[in-house]
């Protein structure tokens, strides 16, 4: 719910929550008796992001408590960091939402039935109404949690507060204004979301027939939705892709989803997807210890899908094309074998040396009808693609991979304005030191799916899908390769997610978008 206005502030129950500085602020330190200005100094309470000071009973008022944050804007930290203000303020959203549910929580015990009113201010004297938009942004991204499959009422997520009320200091107009951002945000907040979802299905839900019959659900956003089955497939000879999920009893899928939302004559951008629904390994199993981390295998595909509902919801001026690459991969009396050479629908020949390295596999042929059909400008592929990028970069950036220098620092720039950060490897041209590791040492095909053991794991996996872009004298895109396989989920919590799905890579390619077409 959105207010413009808090009614007589002295005689209200519940919690307030209240920006350090502002009228608002000053005003009920007005009624309290300078109770509020007392404490605040009392405790030392600096206005920066992470600092929290809760008055329980504040005196002179009926309120069950109030909750005073430091916004962050000014401290040289945030200054060093290259966060744009939008983003610091969602994080501030995420921060002072996680506070005040504790909070919450505290002053009414395990009653689950009892709830506070909960007043949350955003004050316009002290930020631009954007940033009040990216803190309800970051408030309601770090709401969501995943528990469809929790049973016990009682272990679900609750929230002990009855409404949610958005009070600013401001007339009619800007609260029409702050709608309309808010409504900018939900369409944020709603692709990042579902990218979530997707990626926290197990993989007995999430199958890959299920997979492309969600994807076919956002035909109601506006997204034109092409469905390939195998059959379909093999007549376009995607051998590479279809070899992964011979061995599944699913089927597997090529999603197309379409966005024209910009000029007509103006060539698209194109999102490919690693969409492995589970990754056994295949015959070359992985071990069992953490498999069960496979099923976000499909991470890539659920972050491109989740982007393109985005794309729909806020009509943006772009023509962007999604490829999902949906397969699972299974070990069977069907599936493909270590020594087995397939034939990829770009004619390549690849020699299967582990039937681990499955994602490059599928995104070959994912890679190669984008650019046969679509002829992007530009195409970019999003992959939980290797362990190795985990080993290199842990948890705190996706590894870049860019044919294209400036394709690659504009991705990069995004990454840090939205927090969503990369960092740039280093990837050969054809012929060059990392691309020779796959040739075929026994010239037995014209590629192998692996390079030599310990040695540029990631690398040696961009360098793959290298082959698979086109360089034609009269074609040849700009392409960057992100390796999420560290990024699309976290064991530990942020400011604006708990543990679990991230929804890592929607915000950044959107920014990137948005800075680039609007
Ligand atoms: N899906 C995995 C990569 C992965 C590992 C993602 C850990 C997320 C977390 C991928 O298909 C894979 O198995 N890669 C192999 C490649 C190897 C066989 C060359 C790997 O990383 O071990
Ligand atoms: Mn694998
Ligand atoms: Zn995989």
């Amino acid at each position: 719910v959105l207010n413009s206005r808090l009614e007589s502030p002295q005689n209200q129950t519940g919690i307030l929550i209240l920006p350090i500085s502002g009228a608002l602020t000053r005003d009920i330190d007005g009624f309290a008796a300078g109770h509020l200005s007392k404490a605040m100094l009392a405790a030392g309470l600096q206005d920066k992001a992470g600092s929290f000071l809760e008055i329980i009973s504040p005196n002179a008022s009926k309120w069950h408590a109030i909750l005073i944050y430091g916004s962050g804007q000014k401290t040289s930290d945030d200054k060093k960091n290259k966060k744009s203000p939008e983003q610091l303020a969602m994080e501030l959203g995420g921060q002072v939402f996680s506070h005040a549910t504790a909070l919450a929580k505290k002053m009414l015990g395990d009653d689950k039935k009892k709830k506070l009113p909960m007043f949350w201010v955003v004050d316009k004297t002290t930020q631009p109404l954007d940033n009040m938009a990216s803190f309800l942004l970051g408030y309601r991204l770090k709401q969501w949690q995943f528990h469809h499959y929790l049973t016990d009422e009682k272990k679900i997520a609750h929230y002990p507060f009855d409404s949610e009320v958005v009070i600013y200091e401001g007339g009619l107009g800007d609260k029409k204004l702050l709608e309309e951002l808010s409504q900018k945000q939900t369409a944020i907040h709603d692709g990042v979301v579902l990218t979530r979802e997707l990626v926290s299905e197990p993989a007995n839900v999430l199958t890959p027939p299920e997979f492309a019959r969600r994807a076919a659900a956002l035909n109601k956003d506006g997204l034109k939705i092409t469905i390939l089955g195998e059959k379909e497939m093999e007549k376009l000879q995607m051998h590479s892709l279809l070899a992964v999920g011979q061995g599944s009893e699913q089927e597997s899928q090529l999603v197309v989803m379409e966005w024209r939302g910009g000029k007509k004559d103006q060539a698209p951008i194109c999102f490919v997807g690693k969409g492995v629904c589970f990754d056994t390994g295949g015959i070359s199993l992985k071990p069992s210890g953490g498999m069960e981390e496979m099923i976000y295998d499909m991470g890539g595909a659920g972050t491109v899908t989740g982007l393109m509902k985005l794309l729909a919801a806020r009509t943006a001026p772009v023509n962007a094309i999604g490829v999902l690459a949906i397969v699972e991969n299974m070990p069977d009396g069907a599936a493909q074998r270590p020594g087995d050479i397939v034939k990829s629908m770009s004619g390549q020949t690849i020699e299967v040396l582990n039937t681990d390295a499955e994602g490059r596999m599928i995104l070959a042929d994912a890679l190669w009808y984008a650019q046969e059909n679509f002829k992007p400008s530009t195409i970019i592929d999003l992959a939980t693609l290797t362990g190795a990028m985990v080993v290199a970069l842990g948890h705190d950036r996706a590894g870049l991979f860019a044919n294209d220098d400036d394709l690659a620092r504009q991705l990069f720039d995004a990454g840090e304005e939205v927090d969503e950060k990369l960092w740039q490897m280093p990837l050969s041209p054809i012929g060059g030191y990392y691309d020779k590791l796959i040739d075929c040492f026994e010239k037995r095909a014209d590629v192998k799916n692996i390079g030599a053991a310990g040695q540029a794991g990631s690398i040696t996996a961009a360098q793959f899908l290298q082959r698979f872009i086109m360089a034609r004298d009269d074609y040849k895109p700009s392409w960057a390769h992100l390796d999420i396989a560290g990024m699309a989920w976290h064991k530990t919590a942020s400011s604006l997610y708990h543990p679990g799905a991230t929804g890592y890579g929607v915000r950044l390619l959107n920014h990137w978008l948005s800075k680039k077409f609007g």
